[in-house]
């Protein structure tokens, strides 16, 4: 169980020395901190704002918060796949920001290395954001005096000093001070406080870690518990819908990686590339249909589930392992299927208990961004509410 070492690419490790964030730790990993962008209370000000501008959308009506919401967990629930400028739909379930700084890779296949690398697509994406490119931010940065200040706090710049790569590097400091750790099962497993659980929580707990061998891949190690390996697996999700068009789709795909580079367009937007997976990065037959396990940790208030949000229920989730990868039964198995993905034979009462201890993930506090609930200040010229979208 616990034979997942760390993996740090070559990131400096920090843990967070602020009293506010020590108390939300228990049970998290070590947060990898680049050296060149250290985490400073002025940088995590200026990347909340920057993460809640609506104005960063070809609209002025989408911010990274759009889908990315404090109230739904940090999602877009209950959308199975998210919608950006003018009601565009994606073809991805939008993963949660709490804790994405652990993550070893960002995006369901892994396609972006880092926090601060991954700010920059949501922005040109033509399906969220909409912008051509990313100077419109940088011309808004430089002419808003709110924000000139700010840039000088964090990063002892002068206006025309701003370049794109310190919005990025901001956003991506603020995204790290979303971690939240503590949860019943931290108290319990790392704590020590034996009441934190329920019996019906631990039964779950010695399924997760044994018969139903869930913790193979969420993975729960002696000091802390990230929930997942960091790796890429076919769970049967999503791939039924390129089951007869597999090979010409993967070469079509082949065809176009070679003439463009716009990877991240073309899985966003086309639904059958979308259900490639970590295919469209490696380019590895292995990976077709596979995607990133996700964290486990507040699971419960993410719904619905898996990349494309085609599995409602925590409930519904246990049942697709329990028939061995597969949906709905009868559905056909995937030709490419992980391994270790077979039919579990758990009761009625166990599959209930597994939904248990899922629920004991979720943390005691959650951070809470601090322009999600004050509008800012208005900006020069026009006054945009600085919230996210209201559904
Ligand atoms: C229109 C909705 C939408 C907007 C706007 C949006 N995102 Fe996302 N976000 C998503 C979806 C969908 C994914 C998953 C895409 C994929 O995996 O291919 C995602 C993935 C991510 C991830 C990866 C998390 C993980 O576990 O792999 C991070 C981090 C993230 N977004 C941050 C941001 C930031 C920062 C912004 C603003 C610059 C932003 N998002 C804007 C929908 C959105
Ligand atoms: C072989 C590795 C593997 C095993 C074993 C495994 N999972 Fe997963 N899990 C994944 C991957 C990969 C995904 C994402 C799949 C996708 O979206 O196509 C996932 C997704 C999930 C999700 C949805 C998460 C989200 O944010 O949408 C839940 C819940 C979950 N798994 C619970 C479990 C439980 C409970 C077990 C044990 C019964 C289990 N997993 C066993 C790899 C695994």
């Amino acid at each position: 169980m616990f034979r997942r070492s760390l993996l740090m690419f070559g990131a400096a490790v920090a843990t967070l020395a602020t009293g506010a964030l020590a108390n939300n730790y228990l049970g998290l990993p070590p947060l990898p901190v680049p050296a060149d962008n250290p985490i400073t209370p002025a940088k995590v000000t200026l990347g909340d704002k920057l993460f809640h501008d609506v104005r960063f959308s070809s609209t002025g009506t989408v911010s990274c918060a759009t889908c990315h919401d404090a109230q739904t967990g940090f999602t877009d629930g209950p959308r199975s796949v998210s919608e950006g400028i003018e009601g565009k739909t994606g073809t991805r379930n939008a993963p949660t920001v709490l804790n994405a700084a652990f993550n070893d890779s960002q995006f369901w296949d892994g396609r972006s290395p880092d926090l601060e690398d991954q700010s920059q697509h949501p922005f040109t994406n033509p399906v969220e954001m909409g912008l051509k490119d990313h100077q419109p931010i940088v011309d808004i940065v430089k002419s808003d005096p709110a924000y000139q200040k700010m840039f000088q706090e964090a990063f002892g710049v002068s206006s025309d000093q701003v370049t794109f790569a310190h919005v990025q590097k901001a956003i991506a400091t603020f995204e790290r001070t979303m971690v939240a750790g503590n949860s019943p099962f931290d108290q319990w497993f790392y704590g020590g406080k034996e009441d934190a659980l329920t019996d019906q929580q631990k039964r779950g707990y010695e399924l997760f870690i044994g018969k139903a061998r869930c913790a193979d891949c969420h993975t729960i190690e002696q000091t802390h518990a990230s929930f997942t390996d960091g790796n890429f697996h076919n769970i049967g999700v999503g791939v039924n819908k390129i089951r007869d068009d597999v090979e010409s789709l993967a070469s079509a795909f082949l065809k176009a990686k070679r003439t463009t580079e716009e990877v991240d367009v073309e899985v966003l937007t086309n639904p059958k590339s979308s259900e490639l997976g970590r295919f469209a990065v490696e380019t590895n037959f292995d990976g077709l249909g596979a995607f990133k396990t996700p964290t486990l940790r507040n699971i419960e208030l993410t719904a619905p589930y898996m990349h494309d949000g085609s599995i409602k229920t925590l409930e519904k989730v246990v049942e697709h392992y329990n028939n061995g990868g597969v949906t709905n039964p009868g559905d056909p198995v995937s030709d490419f299927l992980a391994g270790g993905i077979r039919p579990l034979n758990l009761e009625k009462q166990e599959q209930a208990d597994l939904v248990a201890f899922m629920k004991a993930l979720t943390s005691a506090s959650i951070p809470k961004p601090q322009f999600a609930a004050a509008p800012a200040a208005p900006a020069k010229g026009k006054a945009k509410k600085n919230t996210s979208r209201k559904k």
